[in-house]
C-alpha cells in the first residue's frame, strides 16, 4: 500500500480565484472539481490512502468526496487551526499514515495539473535510495517557483525558493510540486509551528547531507495559480493533452455535460466545456473556455479562453477573450471585454457598456 498527502491549504488567496465563489480546488475542470483529477491519477498509480491536509474551507471537500470510496480511495481530512505552511501541514498529518519508517509517501501540491508518471517517481525514489525524491520540470521564467539545480546524477545540489536576484537564477529546473518522502523524514519536521518545506525543510536536509533526488520529467505540467491558467488546464483536460481518468466524458474539441443545452448551430472548440444546466444560444462561438453550471450564453456571443462562472449570463453578441466572469454576474449584450478583465460575482454590466473596437 502506498499513501499520499495532498496539500490544499495556505492562506487561501492563491487558491481562490478572485471572482468565483467556489474555492479553486472545487471549481469544475472538465466537468468535475479540479481535485478529482489529482485524486484519480493517484489512484491509477496505485495509491490507496490519501490524507488531505487543509487549513481552510475544509467543509467543502468532505461533503463532496466523503470517504473516497467512489474513487476507490480511503480519504481522510485534517484541518489546521492556523495555516502551518507546507512542511507544518505534512508533519501535522504524519500520524495518520500507516506506512513504516522506511516506506515511501507521495506528497503533492493541490494546485498542479500534470501528466507526471507517479510510478516512475516512486521507482526513482526506490532505486536511488534517496531520502526525498522530487519531480522537476523546466520553465522559461522560474522566478515564481522553487529552483532546483541538480548534478549529473540528478542529485539535488540546492533548493532556492522564489529567487529574488538574477544571480540566484542558476537553473531553469523547478520544483513541480510532487515529492516522494521516506516516511521517517516526514517525522523529523518540527511539530506545532509553521514550517515551509521549500524554505526550511529542503535546505535544512541538504545542509545535513541528506540525499534529495530530482527527476526531471517534461510531461504536461501547469500551475493553476491564476484563473487564466485554470481555464487553460480545463481545456487541456478536455482536449486530452493533460491526461486524467476523471474527465466527465470523452476527450475532444468540447465536452457538453448531460443536462446542458447547446443550440445546434453553436460552435464549441478548443476544449470548451459546458457545465450542467448551462445554456448556449444560437450562433454562439466558444473556444478554449469553461462555461460552468447554470450559466447562459446568449445568441451570437463569441467567447475565447474565458471562464464563465456558475449561473452567470453573457448577453447576445458580446465578445469575451481571456476574461473571467464571476458566479452570478451578468454581462449585457454587445459588450467587448478582453485580456485579463475580471467581472466580479453577482455584478451586472449593462448592454453595450464596454468596447475595445472604436465604433458602435
Ligand atoms: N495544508 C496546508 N497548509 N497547505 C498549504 C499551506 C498550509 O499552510 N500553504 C500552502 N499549502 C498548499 C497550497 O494549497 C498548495 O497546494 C501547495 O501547498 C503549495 O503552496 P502554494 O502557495 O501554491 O505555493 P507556490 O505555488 O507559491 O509554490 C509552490 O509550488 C511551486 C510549483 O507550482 C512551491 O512548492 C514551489 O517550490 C513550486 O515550484
Ligand atoms: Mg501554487
Amino acid at each position: 500500500m502506498t499513501e499520499a498527502i495532498l496539500l490544499v491549504g495556505g492562506k487561501g488567496t492563491r487558491l481562490r480565484p478572485l471572482t468565483v465563489h467556489t474555492p479553486k480546488p472545487m471549481v469544475p475542470a472538465a466537468g468535475v472539481p479540479f481535485l478529482t483529477h489529482q485524486l484519480a491519477r493517484a489512484r491509477e498509480a496505485g495509491i490507496d490512502h490519501v490524507v488531505l491536509a487543509t487549513s481552510y474551507l475544509a467543509e467543502v471537500f468532505e461533503p463532496y468526496f466523503g470517504d473516497g470510496a467512489e474513487l476507490g480511495l480511503h480519504l481522510e481530512y485534517v484541518t489546521e487551526r492556523e495555516p502551518l505552511g507546507t512542511g507544518g501541514a505534512l508533519r501535522n498529518v504524519a500520524s495518520r499514515l500507516a506506512s513504516g519508517p522506511g516506506e515511501p509517501v507521495l506528497v503533492f501540491n493541490g494546485d498542479i495539473l500534470t501528466g507526471l508518471d507517479i510510478g516512475a517517481l516512486l521507482d526513482t525514489h526506490t532505486s536511488s535510495g534517496a531520502d526525498v525524491s522530487l519531480h522537476l520540470t523546466r520553465v522559461t521564467d522560474p522566478r515564481a517557483f522553487g529552483l532546483v539545480p541538480t548534478d549529473a546524477d540528478g542529485r539535488v545540489r540546492a533548493f532556492l525558493e522564489k529567487p529574488q536576484t538574477p544571480e540566484e537564477i542558476v537553473t531553469d529546473q523547478i520544483n513541480a510540486g510532487a515529492y516522494v518522502f521516506r516516511r521517517s523524514v516526514l517525522d523529523t519536521i518540527p511539530a506545532g509551528r509553521p514550517v515551509s518545506v521549500e524554505r526550511e525543510t529542503f535546505p535544512g536536509l541538504l545542509a545535513h547531507g541528506a540525499h534529495l533526488q530530482g527527476m526531471v520529467d517534461s510531461t504536461y505540467w501547469l500551475d493553476l495559480g491564476t484563473p487564466q491558467a485554470f481555464v487553460r488546464g480545463s481545456a487541456d483536460l478536455v482536449l486530452g493533452r493533460a491526461p486524467s481518468p476523471a474527465v466527465a466524458g470523452k476527450c475532444g474539441e468540447h465536452l457538453v455535460l448531460p443536462t446542458a443545452r447547446v443550440a445546434p448551430d453553436a460552435k464549441l472548440s478548443g476544449g470548451t466545456v459546458v457545465g450542467e444546466g448551462a445554456v448556449v444560444g444560437a450562433g454562439a462561438r466558444i473556444g478554449g473556455s469553461a462555461v460552468l453550471a447554470g450559466a447562459v450564453v446568449e445568441e451570437g456571443a463569441r467567447i475565447t479562453d474565458s471562464l464563465i462562472g456558475e449561473g452567470a449570463r453573457i448577453g447576445a453578441r458580446t465578445v469575451l477573450s481571456g476574461v473571467v466572469v464571476g458566479d452570478g454576474a451578468t454581462v449585457g449584450a454587445d459588450n467587448e471585454l478582453r485580456d485579463g478583465v475580471r467581472v466580479w460575482c453577482d455584478t451586472a454590466l449593462p448592454p453595450g457598456a464596454v468596447r475595445f473596437s472604436s465604433d458602435q
